[in-house]
């Protein structure tokens, strides 16, 4: 016997608050784990364009032949000019070559393993905290990875002069993961006049940033999250970045994401897309098509992409809205604690800034749901539960 000498291991730290969730009976539970946006009923519609577009590709699509290892390319490049913006010189200058992954999670591994073909030896600088499957995704086939001062807890904010000083001491050739917004799962994000700080420590270094881009558009606006990658891409040779459709298209299940890299030049371009495609092959051979035959579908008609985008600005005005109530709600209950950092951060995620015993306590008690280092998802909020959450949390807090 072979298999039989596995061990049983614990479960994932975040999907499995999913799955203890849907077991929980009790009515009013509320679920803050897994990072799925949800509307004011607590449910996560198809987005209204992808439903159309959904239409349009199965009544047009004749057959369901093989595709390619490096995806669907007309997906690839509208994902190309919605990362990096249309006309952006990187592109015109055919210094970047994609693949489209399964889901933004392949996209990273994809990245991970060229990293590793490239250097084995380099290591991959995380922020401290990160999102808990960077590690597994990024380290998993060995390469060793490092970390760096990233969140302040006492401000809620990005500690930035300390990430400035250590990213300032690292070796050539180092790679530094960024999220590009929404940073999960603390939401704070570096500024636009922080971005442009950091880009001559890279330049001078010559370290390598590999930008994790999840939750485009649910920050501020399509372009304005890309703002720090955008101008990495110009003033860098190179670059990494994975980017998901998970989120802002709604496509979780669909496994729809893209890598795109940026090259020194074309020769270096042509031989990273080549080994990027026998990566694939080895792994999975292909990506799903499905969802990425819808974002084409909709990135290809102006009608389409209106409608998307109408729907993504009003994710990211509902988040916005909640963030605000919150503070107020927690305000009233809790006077003790000052949580207004949370209205200052982007996208779904905050700390709340409770230790693992009330975290537990809030599960137990009272059937509120988050990861063990109280990352909220803001989403799983609506009218009818925030005033219960914040006077969950109050009682915890007063022990
Ligand atoms: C999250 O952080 O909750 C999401 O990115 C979902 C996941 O796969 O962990």
């Amino acid at each position: 016997m072979m298999l039989e000498r596995l061990d049983r291991l614990p479960d994932d730290p975040i999907l499995g608050l999913m799955a203890a969730f849907r077991a929980d009976p009790d009515a009013s539970k509320v679920d803050l784990g897994v990072g799925v946006y949800r509307n004011d009923r607590g449910e996560t519609p198809v987005v209204g364009a992808v439903r159309q577009a959904e239409e349009a590709v199965l009544a047009r699509q004749a057959s369901k032949t093989y595709v390619a290892p490096a995806g669907n390319a007309g997906f690839n490049q509208a994902m190309e000019k919605l990362v990096l913006g249309e006309g952006h010189p990187v592109l015109t200058a055919g210094r970047v070559r994609t693949i489209q992954g399964p889901g933004g999670s392949g996209a990273l591994r994809l990245g991970a393993e060229l990293i590793r073909a490239a250097s084995p030896q380099a290591i991959v600088h995380v922020p401290t905290p990160t999102w808990a499957n960077h590690i597994p995704l990024l380290s998993g086939n060995g390469l060793e990875l490092a970390q760096y001062p990233y969140f302040d807890g006492a401000t809620g904010s990005v500690n930035f002069n300390e990430m400035h000083a250590a990213l300032d001491k690292l070796p050539a050739r180092s790679v530094v993961v960024l999220h590009a917004s929404c940073h999960n799962p603390t939401g704070a994000d570096l500024t636009d006049a922080q971005w442009r700080e950091l880009l001559p420590v890279f330049q001078k270094r010559g370290l390598l940033p590999f930008i994790d881009m999840a939750y485009q558009g649910l920050g501020t606006g399509v372009a304005e999250d890309a703002y720090g990658l955008r101008l990495f891409a110009e003033g860098l040779p190179e670059l990494l970045i994975a980017s998901s459709c998970s989120k802002n298209f709604g496509l979780y299940r669909e496994r729809t994401g893209s890598l795109h890299v940026v090259n020194e030049n074309k020769t270096a371009a042509d031989a990273v897309l080549s080994q990027l495609v026998r990566i694939a092959r080895r792994i999975y051979s292909m990506p799903p098509d499905h969802g990425a035959a819808i974002v084409l579908e909709i990135l290809s008609s102006e009608v389409l992409t209106r409608s998307w985008t109408e729907e993504l600005t009003g994710m990211r005005k509902r988040i916005q809205g909640l963030r605000e109530e919150l503070v107020k709600r927690l305000a009233a209950a809790y006077p003790d604690k000052d949580f207004s950092y949370i209205t200052r951060q982007k996208g779904m995620f905050s700390y709340l800034g409770v230790d693992t015993a009330q975290v537990r306590a809030l599960r137990e008690k009272h059937h509120v749901y988050m990861t063990d280092d109280s990352r909220i998802n803001i989403a799983g909020l609506r009218a009818e539960n925030i005033g219960y959450f914040a006077d969950a949390v109050a009682k915890v807090l007063r022990g």
